[in-house]
Formats: structure tokens, C-alpha cells, sequence
């Protein structure tokens, strides 16, 4: 059974871990990092795998019983109860080419249910955290979404898929239509803030499609935990497993679903 206590517990690992990991990457931020290329735009740096290795070290140690969805290693299945999804660099294309955006993203689904996730940002150590019915905090101060609730005034944020260059589906319809009908769209580059973003109020919504589990599986939970709505396109629950996704404050949501669903105006 998972009590507040053990969940608590799980909360204060999870955040001593991202933050380990972040150091790891702040360090070798500073250093030369080699790139390797998963497709044309898709890298992987050292950093991505020393910090993976860490996490998964730290993990493994603790709760060797814990299943483990990580994006650099192969998953590992100890049975249906707890399962550790990890982004161990979230804003690699940031990360390599020394802009200063990106997070360490660790979430813990038990039962199929996310009941925690935690994001670090150690470029501005901020840690990101939430644990299901516990609240949503920015570092110690507690995270609220905004109150907007006109699209046209609303800050917005989004991503580009990997195969942009060549994929029917690609984002960029849905994107020309915000840029139209909000006040603005920032594509920084690391789709786990750009949730915890919404969540302490620096954007009012965000949409994207074909992200993975672990660049998702922490960020839902910080959203939900300030009051915001985390859905797919088209306003139904969303899975980390799904391809779709729209956050937002909740008020501005089916304005976005309009536009998602086609209707620009
Ligand atoms: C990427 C970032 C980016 C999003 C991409 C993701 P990665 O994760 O979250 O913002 O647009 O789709 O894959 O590859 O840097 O971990
Ligand atoms: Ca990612
Ligand atoms: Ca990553």
C-alpha cells in the first residue's frame, strides 16, 4: 500500500536525486561535451548518459524492486507496482549548444498512476516537485496557475518533433494558429519546464505532440497539483503514453481545443 509517509519519502529521494543528476550537469556544461547523433536533430551527449547512469545507480540501490522507463537505457520490469520514468537531460539541442534551458525530469508511476514527479532546473536551481493530493512547489513556494482566461491575452508554449524536416504531422499548422490568436509563443526547448512553467504561472498553456513518457511523466503532476488541466487535444485524460498533449490553466483550455481541432479564429 502507498501511504502519504512512503510517499513523502519517495518525494525527498526523488528530489535529492534530480538535483545530484543537475550538478552532474552543470559541471559538464562547463566542459566539452561529445554529441552523438539518435537521427538528424536528435542528440545524445555524455552528460545524458552520466546523468541517466547516476539516477539509475541511485534507483537501484534504494528500491531494488522498482520497475525503471528511462530514455537513454533499456527498461527494466520488476512487476506492475512502482515504476521510476526518467528524463535525465530534458533540452539536450539546448544542453549542447550552451543555452542555459534545460531540467532533469524524474516521476514515479505506481499502479499505473503518476503519484509524484519532481524537475530541476540547475541552471536557476529551481526544483520543481509534486506528489498526488501534496500540492505543487517551485523550490519552497507553492505553485498556482494563472487566472487568464482570454486566449488572445495568454502566454503560450509548445515544441517541434524530431522529424519536423520531413513528417506530415509536424506542429507547425497549430503553431502559425496561436501565433495568430495568442499574445505569444516561446519555444525553449524543454517540454518538462515548459509544463512546470504553466504550473507556477510564467505560461498560461502549452501543447505538443509525440513526446515520450519521460518527457511528460513529472511535469503532468506538478500542472495538476497548482490547479491547472493536463489533457489530450481533445479535452480527454491524458496518459504519459499518449502522443498528444495540452496543459494549461484550465480556462483558456477549450479555446486551445478549438484551434487544436482546426478552427483559427
Ligand atoms: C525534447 C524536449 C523538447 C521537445 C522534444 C523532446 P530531449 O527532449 O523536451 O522541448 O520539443 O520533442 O524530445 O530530447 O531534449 O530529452
Ligand atoms: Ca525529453
Ligand atoms: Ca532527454
Amino acid at each position: 500500500m502507498l501511504t502519504n509517509r512512503n510517499l513523502r519519502l519517495f518525494l525527498k529521494f526523488a528530489r535529492e536525486t534530480a538535483v545530484g543528476a543537475g550538478n552532474i550537469l552543470i559541471k559538464k556544461a562547463r566542459m566539452h561535451n561529445e554529441v552523438h547523433f539518435k537521427g538528424r536533430v536528435n542528440l545524445v551527449t555524455g552528460a545524458d548518459i552520466a546523468s541517466e547512469k547516476y539516477i539509475i545507480r541511485n534507483i537501484e540501490n534504494k528500491f531494488p524492486d522498482h520497475s525503471l522507463l528511462a530514455e537513454e537505457a533499456a527498461a527494466t520490469d520488476k512487476g506492475p507496482e512502482f515504476k521510476w520514468v526518467i528524463d535525465p537531460l530534458d533540452g539536450t539541442t539546448n544542453y549542447a549548444h550552451h543555452f542555459p534551458f534545460y531540467a532533469v525530469s524524474i516521476a514515479l508511476e505506481y499502479q499505473g498512476k503518476i503519484v509524484l514527479g519532481v524537475v530541476y532546473d540547475p541552471e536557476r536551481e529551481e526544483l520543481f516537485s509534486a506528489f498526488r493530493g501534496g500540492g505543487s512547489f517551485l523550490n519552497r513556494k507553492r505553485n498556482r496557475i494563472t487566472s487568464e482566461r482570454a486566449l488572445s491575452h495568454s502566454l503560450l508554449g509548445t515544441g517541434f518533433p524530431y522529424d519536423v524536416g520531413t513528417a506530415q504531422e509536424n506542429n507547425l499548422n497549430n503553431y502559425t494558429c496561436f501565433a495568430r490568436v495568442s499574445r505569444g509563443i516561446r519555444r525553449a526547448g524543454s517540454a518538462a519546464l515548459d509544463l512546470c512553467y504553466v504550473a507556477c504561472g510564467r505560461l498560461d498553456g502549452f501543447w505538443e505532440l509525440k513526446l515520450s513518457p519521460w518527457d511528460t511523466a513529472a511535469g503532468i503532476i506538478i500542472v495538476e497539483e497548482a490547479g491547472g488541466k493536463v489533457t489530450d487535444f481533445e479535452g480527454k485524460k491524458f496518459s504519459i503514453y499518449d502522443h498528444y498533449i495540452l496543459a494549461s490553466n484550465g480556462h483558456i483550455h477549450r479555446q486551445m481545443q478549438r484551434v487544436l481541432a482546426g478552427h483559427c479564429e
